[in-house]
């Protein structure tokens, strides 16, 4: 397996709509390997999702895993992934993204969607997400569209680089004991 170079903002590959997989093309093993280094290549970087335009793939493939710090997210493969979102409430929070580095903003995203795709072999699934899952799904499908965070913002007031988050954005830290 190998890591991948990851495209940046600017790339034209991240504004173009990707092209979906057949199942045919899915089976190959060079889209196997595919999967398996965009895998490797999203726990390199400590990502919780990365899509395929982010690695200069133009295809509807993307891969999700948490490890549970904001919600743990079982190891996912989405092949030619549908979305419906679900009516109800919307969740302001935190993104960022390994195509944006060094940079966090808030985006209002809904709490539950319906996703219908091909799992890695190219068996049909269909479930319900919510909270964080839900989160990394829009997240990762916009860039499946050729979207980015950043044009879901409502608001560019809260962007901020990483460093400044924690110092001027996140609440302060509990008083430590006293040394004894
Ligand atoms: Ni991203």
């Amino acid at each position: 397996m190998s890591i991948l170079k990851v495209s940046r903002l600017g790339h034209p590959v991240l504004r173009e709509k990707a092209k979906l997989l057949s199942p045919a093309v899915l089976e190959k093993p060079e889209i196997q390997t595919l999967i398996d280094n965009m895998i490797e290549t999203m726990f390199e970087y400590h990502g919780v999702g990365l899509a395929a335009p982010q690695v200069h793939e133009s295809l509807m493939l993307a891969v999700i895993e948490s490890e549970g710090e904001r919600g743990r997210i079982p190891l996912t493969v989405l092949v030619n992934p549908v979305v419906t979102l679900m009516e109800g409430e919307m969740i302001e929070d935190w993104e960022g993204c390994l195509s944006i580095p060094d940079l966090r903003g808030r985006v209002a995203r809904h709490a539950r969607l319906q996703v219908e795709a091909l799992d890695r072999r190219g068996k049909p699934m269909k479930f319900v997400a919510e909270g964080f899952f839900a989160r990394v799904i829009q997240h990762e499908y916009d860039h499946l569209m050729g979207g980015v965070y950043l044009d879901r913002m409502g608001d560019l007031h809260t962007l901020t680089h990483l460093e400044e988050m924690k110092r001027y954005w996140m609440p302060e830290p509990e008083p430590s004991e006293p040394e004894r």
